[in-house]
C-alpha cells in the first residue's frame, strides 16, 4: 500500500466505489492525468472551488474573475485548484422566488463538496440567496470551507443624483406610481440604477449576507465591503484561497467556527447594521444546519442592547462602498467588542479578539458611529408575538415610521397576491391611510414560496393624496432594500391554517412594537367558526422539486430550511 493511499489527501480521497480500491485509485488518477495536470500537481491538496457564474446573475458577473485569483491563491500555496459549478441563483430571474431555490441550491453545494475529493472549498457567490445556500451545504458537508463574495455595486451617476439599486428602484417607482414622474423619465432610471457588476450597492439581503458572514468567522477579515469591480476584491480571493490550503493542513472545519457564539456575534452584527429582514431566515436556516437553533425571543434580547452604528440605505443616506472606505465590518466589530464572544474561530485560524486586538485601522464615522454615539440605542430589527402570530413575526424598526408603532385599526385584507394585484389599485377599494393592509398566502407554504411581497403598495389613490407609509402584514418576506412599517415572517403561515388566514376585512388587529405584540381583536368562538368553514389545503404539486419543497419545507422560524436537511429533522 502505498504511502499517498494511506493518507488520502487530494485526488485520491474519497474514491468511486468499484469494489476494488486499488483500480478505483488508478482509474481516478488516469482521468485526471486526461486534464494535463502533472504527476507533481496531483499529489498536492485538492482544493474545490464552488463556482457560480451564470449570464442569468448579474451579480455573478466577475466570478470568473475571482475565480482566477482563488486558483493563484492555491497554487502559489502549493494546492491543486479545482473549479466546478454549482446552481447559481440570480435574484430576479427565477421564478417563483429565489428563496423556493436556495435550499435546492444548498443540497447542490453539499453533495458536491462531499462527493468531490476535495480537502476544502472556496464558496465564491454574491447574490441575496447563494451566499446562505453555500452556507448552509458547506456545514452539512463539514469541510474546511471559506466564503469569497463578489461584492457590492458601484453606485452611478443620473441627472446629479447618486443611484445605487435597489433602494433607490423602489424610491423612483413609488414616484412614479403616485404619478410625479413620466413613462420616459423612469425609462431612463432603470437604465441607470445598476450600471456594474456586484450586488445590490445598498444594505440589502447580499450586503447583510456578507456582512454576517465576516462576522461568523467563515470569510477573511475586511472582505465583506470590498466593492466588486475594487481590485482588492480580486486579492481577497486569492488571499482567500492561500487561507483555504491553511484551512485543509489544519483540518478546521465549518463546525468549528459556526457555534452558538458566532451565530450570535452575527445577530449582533445583523442589529447594529440594520440589516435585512431575510438574513433572521437565513441564519436560521445556517445554524439550523449545526444543529442551533434562533429563539426569536432571544433576538429581541439582543436587539434591545445592541446600538445601531452604520446606516446606509434603506435606512440611512450611504451605500456599500461607503462603509468599506470608512472601516468596513471590522469596524463595526471592534464597536461591538464587549457585546461580541471573542473566542470564537474564525478562517484565518485566530479567534475574532485576536483579531479585533490589531490596532484599528482608519474609521470615518460618519459612517460608522462609535458605540458612545449610535445612530440608536436599540436595534434595527424586532420579533413581535402575538394571537396573530404565535410563532413570531419580524419587524425592521429602524426602517418603519415609529407614529405607526402603537395602533389598533381595521384590516383590509387580500388573500392572495393575485387578489393584491387585482384590487390594490382599484378606485373602489375600501382603505384609508388609517387601516392596516393585510396579505394571506404569501408564506413558505404558500405556492408563491415565500416572496419578498411583503412590501405592500399604498393604494394608487392613498399613493397619489401623499401617503408614504401604512402599516403592512403578511407571512411574506420583504426585500432588505425596502423600508415602511412592514410586519413579515407571520409564523405559522396562513397557507399551513396560521391564524393570519383568519382574518377577515373590517377584523380589529392591534400592533405594539413597545410590548412586541401583534393580535387579532377577534374572539375564539368566532375564529373557530371560521376555522371549521376554512377550505381543505391545496393540493400538492403533482412531482418535481416543487413536490419535495412543499411536503419538506419548514415555518420561517426554522429558516424555511427542508425538515429533512436539518442537522436534527423534525420527522422521524
Ligand atoms: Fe443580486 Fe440584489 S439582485 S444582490
Ligand atoms: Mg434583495
Amino acid at each position: 500500500m502505498s504511502d499517498e493511499k494511506k493518507e488520502a489527501v487530494g485526488l485520491t480521497r474519497g474514491l468511486t466505489n468499484y469494489g476494488d480500491m486499488d483500480f478505483a485509485r488508478y482509474l481516478r488518477l488516469s482521468m485526471a492525468s486526461a486534464m494535463g495536470y502533472s504527476r507533481e500537481l496531483m499529489k498536492k491538496p485538492v482544493i474545490g472551488i464552488a463556482a457560480t457564474y451564470s449570464e442569468f446573475n448579474n451579480c455573478h458577473r466577475l466570478v470568473p474573475e475571482l475565480v482566477t485569483a482563488v486558483k493563484r491563491g492555491v497554487l502559489a500555496a502549493g494546492g491543486l485548484p479545482l473549479e466546478f459549478p454549482t446552481i447559481s441563483l440570480g435574484e430576479v430571474f427565477l421564478n417563483p422566488t429565489s428563496l423556493f431555490f436556495r435550499n435546492l441550491m444548498a443540497m447542490d453545494t453539499e453533495e458536491m463538496v462531499r462527493g468531490q475529493p476535495m480537502d476544502a472549498v472556496v464558496l465564491v457567490g454574491g447574490c441575496d440567496k447563494t451566499v446562505p445556500a453555500q452556507l448552509m451545504g458547506a456545514v452539512s458537508a463539514d469541510v474546511p470551507a471559506i466564503q469569497v463574495v463578489t461584492g457590492p455595486m458601484m453606485t452611478g451617476r443620473w441627472r446629479g443624483e447618486r443611484l445605487g439599486a435597489c433602494t433607490d428602484c423602489r424610491r423612483f417607482w413609488a414616484k412614479f406610481r403616485a404619478g410625479e414622474i413620466d413613462q420616459d423619465t423612469i425609462e431612463e432610471v432603470e437604465e441607470n440604477l445598476a450600471t456594474t457588476a456586484g450586488t445590490c450597492a445598498v444594505m440589502g439581503t447580499a450586503s447583510t449576507m456578507a456582512s454576517l458572514t465576516e462576522a461568523l468567522g467563515m470569510m477573511l477579515p475586511g472582505t465583506a465591503a470590498i466593492p466588486a469591480v475594487h481590485a482588492d476584491r480580486i486579492r481577497a480571493a486569492e488571499a482567500s484561497g492561500k487561507a483555504a490550503m491553511m484551512l485543509a493542513a489544519r483540518k478546521i472545519r465549518p463546525s468549528q467556527i459556526i457555534t452558538e457564539k458566532s451565530v450570535e456575534n452575527a445577530l449582533r452584527v445583523l442589529l447594529a447594521i440594520g440589516g435585512s429582514t431575510n438574513a433572521i431566515i437565513h441564519l436560521t436556516a445556517i445554524a439550523g444546519r449545526a444543529g442551533i437553533k434562533i429563539d426569536l425571543n432571544r433576538l429581541n434580547e439582543l436587539s434591545d442592547t445592541t446600538p445601531v452604528l452604520v446606516d446606509l440605505k434603506p435606512t440611512g443616506p450611504f451605500y456599500m462602498e461607503d462603509l468599506h472606505v470608512a472601516g468596513g465590518i471590522g469596524a463595526v466589530l471592534r464597536e461591538l467588542k464587549p457585546l461580541l464572544h471573542l473566542d470564537a474561530l474564525t478562517v484565518t485560524g485566530q479567534t475574532l479578539g485576536e483579531r479585533l486586538d490589531q490596532p484599528a485601522g482608519f474609521v470615518d464615522r460618519t459612517v460608522v458611529r462609535s458605540r458612545e454615539e449610535p445612530l440608536q440605542p436599540q436595534g434595527g430589527l424586532v420579533a413581535l408575538f402575538g394571537s396573530l402570530a404565535p410563532r413570531g413575526a419580524i419587524l425592521k424598526r429602524a426602517a418603519a415610521d415609529p407614529t405607526l408603532f402603537e395602533k389598533e385599526a381595521r384590516a383590509v385584507v387580500f388573500t392572495s397576491l393575485e387578489d393584491l394585484s387585482n384590487r390594490i389599485d382599484s378606485p373602489d377599494l375600501d382603505v384609508t391611510a388609517d387601516d392596516v393592509l393585510v396579505l394571506q398566502n404569501a408564506g413558505p407554504l404558500s405556492p408563491s414560496g415565500m416572496p419578498e411581497a411583503g412590501y405592500l403598495p399604498i393604494p394608487s389613490k392613498l399613493a397619489r393624496a401623499g401617503v408614504k407609509d401604512m402599516v403592512r402584514i403578511s407571512d411574506a418576506r420583504m426585500s432588505g432594500t425596502a423600508y415602511g412599517t412592514i410586519v413579515l415572517h407571520v409564523t405559522p403561515d396562513a397557507a399551513s391554517g396560521g391564524p393570519l388566514a383568519l382574518v377577515r376585512n373590517g377584523d380589529r388587529i392591534r400592533l405594539s412594537v413597545k410590548e412586541r405584540r401583534i393580535d387579532l381583536l377577534v374572539d375564539e368562538a368566532e375564529l373557530q367558526r371560521r376555522r371549521d368553514a376554512q377550505p381543505a389545503t391545496a393540493a400538492e404539486p403533482p412531482r418535481g422539486y416543487a413536490r419535495l419543497y412543499r411536503r419538506e419545507v419548514l415555518q420561517a422560524d426554522e429558516g424555511c430550511d427542508l425538515d429533512f436537511l436539518l442537522a436534527k429533522p423534525n420527522k422521524p
